[in-house]
Formats: structure tokens, C-alpha cells, sequence
């Protein structure tokens, strides 16, 4: 792999050399490495350059995507079943963030996707690991592709991928102050993200009976599990806070005839969850919870077609095969907020939107709403008083499609219609808040 990559780099700058007097590098031009973050801790990275016929890419913002799990693949979902420039049958997207971004696909943390651990301690097992290693692999390539220091720099994220998205955005906007990463930082959003776990857990009882998902018996045995994950939460117990968290996720699924956490209208995609008899806690989340991101048909398009396409993946690497050891490392970290950093990013500057799906279980917008009013921005009382405005379905005008509400440096956008993967559930609309958040719109 060491000996592929100066090889790659050498083609990579001919082309763009090539290029010169053309204004921008071929539509449809990617790049893509490893960086070691640690001794031992490879994380993989994927660019897409923008393919856009009226727009070069110093003319677009820099997007990088960070998916959940933890232990979900930015280049494998996040690529070929969100926002990238080909679907999981490798035919055009439509909605393919590559029309208004530069995108940067990342498999974080480490063991994640097509990155990878050589050795047991070399995964994180919690968010400050996350984003120590992000910011080495940021300063890498920045360096690498000095061209994007001054294009504006977006994190994007979903699920666990804001948690991680927030503690990132934190270290960076030191980095970027103290000059020890150059880029053109220019804001982070927060997409179905697991900021305040016990608020999503708290509010699964209410959201479902509402939708008619629950009867009062059901509703009842929901938030009593829900109120043993608060007192673990509460006792600062987060390893058994996940499991029991864990437990309710089966509460939740015995009442409701197996309910989708990802989007209440759909049903449980391809495979239906089943545990495995004598499975702990641990185990069987980070198996209910990795699996619907590695489906099979995904699985083959990554260890087939597209790690021959790349061509530096190593012999022992499976894409995805980490995955679990990515989540089950995590678990003590996982049910622990980062309401405190948004609140940080906040009073720092840094722009700051959360966006949420109204048919996402999992992390359900009622549970947003909860966390939100936990800051201590001094924005947020005249954020509050601000009423929303409505946005239409670019895809069926005069249909609403979203809400936004937008004050100082925080916004925040009601989805409709989406579940907890807004660009797959809502394509057109997901496409148009990248255009607003990134001010192209
Ligand atoms: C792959 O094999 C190499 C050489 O045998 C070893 O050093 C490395 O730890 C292995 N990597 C993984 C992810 O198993
Ligand atoms: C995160 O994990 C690393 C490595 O295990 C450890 O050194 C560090 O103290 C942890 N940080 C926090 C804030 O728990
Ligand atoms: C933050 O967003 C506002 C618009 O809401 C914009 O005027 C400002 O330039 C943005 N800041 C950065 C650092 O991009």
C-alpha cells in the first residue's frame, strides 16, 4: 500500500497538470488513500470532486461525510445508498451531493468501512480518540490537496456520525485558530444525531404512542425500560446504560410488531432482526445496529467491484469487518451526551445546524427538541421566539417538504416525511438544505 500511494500521487497531480489551463480537474474526478493516525490505525478517505457543468470546484464548498454506528462506512453507505455520484447498482444519483460539493467520504473511527486496526488497542473507545484521530487525518490532507485550505469546509453527519461530528468540530475550530490545520472551516451539521441519547430513549414511548404505535399497555412498559437507562445515565453507569438501553430497543420491538427504529413507515429492511441465542447486550446492539448498514447487496458491492477499483486495500481487510469491534469498543461512550460541546461550538462561532427526520424513531425530532432547550447559547431564547418557515418539496412544489429556523449561527430544519436517513428517504430536499446551509441558495 505504501508503495501504491506515491504511484497514486504522481498520477493524481499529472492529471491535474494536465489540467491546467482547463479550469478544473474532469468531471467525476476522485482521490482516495489511507492515513496511519496512530501506530497501527489506518482510516481510509474518499474524495469526489464536484460534477457540476456550470460550477468549478473552487467555486463549491468541501463536504465531508460522517456516517453512525459507530462503526458505519461513509464510503459505503454513506457513498452508494445516500449522497454519492452512483447508487448501489452503480447507476447515476440524481440527488448526488456532488452537484453542489466537493465530497469527502471518511471511514471513522478507525476499523470502520475499509479503515482499519492491525492491533486490538488500536481502536477508540471513546469520542476524543474519534477526533484526535480525525484531525490527524484533516491535517494530512489538506496538506496533500493544498487547493482546499480556502474552500469552505462542511462536516456533515448522521446518527453517531454528529456525535462525532460535534467533538470534531470543537478540536478543529482550535486547530484551525492555533494554525495547525489550514482550511477554511466553515460550519458542521447534525443530521438524526445521537447529542442527548437518554433524551431520544425518553421521548421513543410518547413519539410512538402518538403515531399509533403503542396502546397504553405498550406505552407503559416503553418508558419504564426508558426509565432504567435514565437511572444508569443518571449514575454516570454508561456501559450498562447501553445495554439497557439495549433492552429497550426489544421493549419497543415486542410492542409494536417490530416497529423500524430507522423509519416508522417502512417496514425492517431486507433481513429482520434476530438475536442469537446467548448473545450479551453488547453484542447483540452492535448487531442490530451495524447490520442495517452493511446489507449484503452493499457488502458485495464493496468487497467486490469497488475494492478492486481502489486497489489499495489489504489482503486481510474486509470492508465492514471490523464493524462490530468498532461498536462494542464504543459502548462505554455511547449512551454519554455531547450537549456541552454543541453548546461550546455555539459560543465559539461555529455555525451549527441540526436537521431531523419526522419518521425517525431511533432519534426522533421530539428528543432534539429536548436537548435543544438544555443549551446554554445565549441565542436560544430569541431562537425559540422565532417562528418557522416553511420550505417547499422541490420535488412536488406546493407541498411542504421541511421547516427551518434559522438564528445567528444555529438553524435548525424540520424534515418531513424522512426517517433517520434524510438523503435516501428525501433526495431532492436533502439536496436543497445542502444548498442553503452551504449558502448557494
Ligand atoms: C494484515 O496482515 C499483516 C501482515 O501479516 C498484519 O501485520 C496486519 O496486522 C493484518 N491486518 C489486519 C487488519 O488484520
Ligand atoms: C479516551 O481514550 C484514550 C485511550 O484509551 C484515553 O487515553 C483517554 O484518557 C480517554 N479520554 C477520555 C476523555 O476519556
Ligand atoms: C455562518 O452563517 C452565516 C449565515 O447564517 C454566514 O453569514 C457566515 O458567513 C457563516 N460563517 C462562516 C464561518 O461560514
Amino acid at each position: 500500500m505504501a508503495l501504491f500511494a506515491p504511484l497514486f500521487i504522481f498520477f493524481f497531480f499529472l492529471s491535474v497538470l494536465l489540467s491546467t489551463g482547463l479550469s478544473s480537474p474532469l468531471p467525476g474526478k476522485e482521490v482516495w488513500d489511507y492515513v496511519e493516525v496512530r501506530p497501527g490505525a489506518h482510516m481510509f478517505w474518499w474524495l469526489y470532486y464536484p460534477d457540476n457543468p456550470s460550477a468549478q470546484y473552487q467555486d463549491l464548498p468541501l463536504v465531508m461525510w460522517l456516517q453512525g454506528g459507530p462503526g458505519g462506512s461513509g464510503s459505503g453507505f454513506g457513498n452508494f445508498e445516500e449522497i454519492g455520484p452512483l447508487n448501489r447498482d452503480l447507476e447515476p444519483r440524481k440527488t448526488s451531493w456532488v452537484q453542489a460539493a466537493s465530497v469527502l467520504f471518511v471511514d471513522n473511527p478507525v476499523g470502520t468501512g475499509f479503515s482499519y486496526a492491525e492491533r486490538p488497542d488500536g481502536f477508540a473507545t471513546n469520542v476524543s480518540t474519534v477526533a484526535s484521530d480525525m484531525l490527524v487525518l484533516l491535517k494530512h490532507f489538506f496538506t496533500r490537496i493544498p487547493e482546499f485550505q480556502s474552500i469552505p469546509f462542511y462536516i456533515f453527519s448522521e446518527s453517531y456520525g454528529g456525535k462525532m461530528a460535534a467533538a470534531i468540530s470543537l478540536e478543529l475550530s482550535k486547530a484551525v485558530a492555533e494554525g495547525s490545520v489550514k482550511c477554511n472551516f466553515a460550519g458542521v451539521a447534525l443530521g438524526d444525531s445521537w447529542i442527548s441519547p437518554l433524551d431520544s430513549v425518553m421521548t421513543w414511548g410518547p413519539y410512538l404512542y402518538a403515531t399509533s404505535l403503542l396502546d397504553d399497555n405498550g406505552l407503559a412498559d416503553v418508558n419504564s425500560a426508558a426509565q432504567k437507562v435514565k437511572q444508569a445515565v443518571e449514575q454516570q453507569q454508561f456501559l450498562q446504560a447501553t445495554e439497557l438501553w439495549s433492552v429497550t430497543e426489544t421493549v419497543v420491538e415486542q410492542n409494536t410488531n417490530g416497529v423500524n427504529f430507522y423509519n416508522i413507515l417502512t417496514p425492517e429492511p431486507d433481513e429482520k432482526f434476530t438475536s442469537t441465542a446467548g448473545e450479551n447486550f453488547i453484542s447483540l446492539q452492535a448487531h442490530r445496529h451495524i447490520r442495517p448498514l452493511h446489507k449484503q447487496s452493499l457488502n458485495e458491492l464493496m468487497n467486490g467491484p469497488i475494492r478492486k477499483k481502489l486497489a489499495i486495500i489489504p489482503q486481510n481487510v474486509t470492508w465492514g469487518g471490523q464493524a462490530e469491534e468498532v461498536f462494542t469498543k464504543m459502548a462505554g461512550d455511547f449512551m454519554r451526551p455531547v450537549v456541552d460541546i454543541v453548546d461550546q461550538l455555539l459560543t465559539t462561532g461555529v455555525n451549527v445546524t441540526v436537521y431531523n427526520g419526522q419518521l425517525d424513531l431511533i432519534v426522533d425530532t421530539l428528543g432534539q427538541e429536548l436537548w435543544l432547550k438544555k443549551l446554554k447559547w445565549e441565542g436560544l431564547p430569541s431562537f425559540t421566539q422565532l417562528r418557522w418557515t416553511p420550505l417547499d418539496d422541490p420535488a412536488s412544489p406546493g407541498i411542504t417538504g421541511a421547516f427551518y429556523k434559522t438564528y445567528k449561527n444555529f438553524a435548525f430544519y424540520w424534515i418531513l416525511k424522512a426517517g433517520h436517513m434524510i438523503p435516501s428517504d428525501q433526495g431532492p430536499m436533502a439536496l436543497q438544505m445542502l444548498k442553503m446551509i452551504t449558502q448557494q441558495d
